[in-house]
């Protein structure tokens, strides 16, 4: 049996629309998560609910306790993780209020705590990374953008940076070179840890701004930022809520 949780981003701290059946505050090996996981209904679907970055906001991407975060998920019996993240555009087809649903990672982070292979006692597991996305998820999260009609880019490479600051344009430039498509500042260690955990995990990027230095060198606009994540994040949640009608489905459990 399937149990589905979505950790927000930047853009939804808090899911409004969710029928909150339960409130629960946990405590893991690793720590304390973001905040209380949140149990309740979403658009008739069961699921959990984790602002990566605490209820207000206020943890920075360096500072979240991903480890915390996935081990109270799995703890709690979650199977698949919807994770939902506000991303820079770098790829042509990825440009401020694009849907996105990556397919490839590449980390630039640094000094984070990224495994739970830590010395901790477990046995160390080189856990594979070849397709750091659950392919049933991904196929599950754009079949379920066409089923309520919004356009959705299959694929694309989250370029994960250390932040909180945006990058250069250099910076973004040299990604660019790598082959990323996306630029984001959560989507590591959280997809390694995940796979380490053992659970499903995919991506729902919403693309806010272009990269640094992309069309022409203007800066980051955090007015456009905020305007697109206003814009954007009613159709990721329109998205995510048929993704979860559609993964509990009797079929798809069957
Ligand atoms: N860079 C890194 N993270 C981001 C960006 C960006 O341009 N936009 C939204 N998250």
């Amino acid at each position: 049996m399937k149990r589905f949780a979505i950790i927000g981003g930047s853009g939804l701290d808090q899911l409004n629309a969710l029928e909150i059946t339960g409130r629960r505050p946990v405590m893991t090996p690793w720590g304390a998560p973001s905040a209380p996981l949140c149990e309740g209904l979403f658009k008739g679907a069961p699921v959990i609910f984790l602002p990566r970055h605490g209820e207000e906001h206020s943890l920075p991407p360096h500072r979240i306790n991903y480890r915390a975060n996935i081990a109270a998920l799995r703890d709690a019996g979650v199977t698949d993780i919807i994770a939902v993240t506000a991303v820079g555009g770098i790829g042509a087809d990825s440009g401020p209020g694009v849907l996105v649903v990556p397919d490839q990672i590449i980390d630039y982070t640094y000094g984070r705590e990224h495994t739970f292979f830590d010395g901790m006692g477990a046995t160390v597991d080189h856990v594979d990374f070849t397709l750091p996305y659950s392919a049933s998820l991904r196929k599950l999260l754009v079949g379920s953008a066409a089923l309520v009609g919004h356009a959705i880019v299959d694929g694309g490479v989250y370029g994960a940076t250390q932040g909180p600051r945006l990058e250069s344009a250099a910076e973004i430039a040299r990604m660019a070179r790598d082959g990323c498509t996306l630029v984001g500042m959560t989507g590591m260690p959280e997809a390694a840890l995940a796979r380490e955990a053992g659970l499903d995990y995919a991506t729902l990027s919403l693309v806010v701004n272009w990269g640094a230095g992309i069309g022409g060198g203007e800066v980051v606009s955090i007015e456009e930022i905020m305007q697109c994540l206003r814009d954007g994040m009613g159709r990721v949640l329109e998205v995510v809520g048929a993704a979860l009608s559609a993964g509990l489905s009797p079929q798809a459990q069957a």
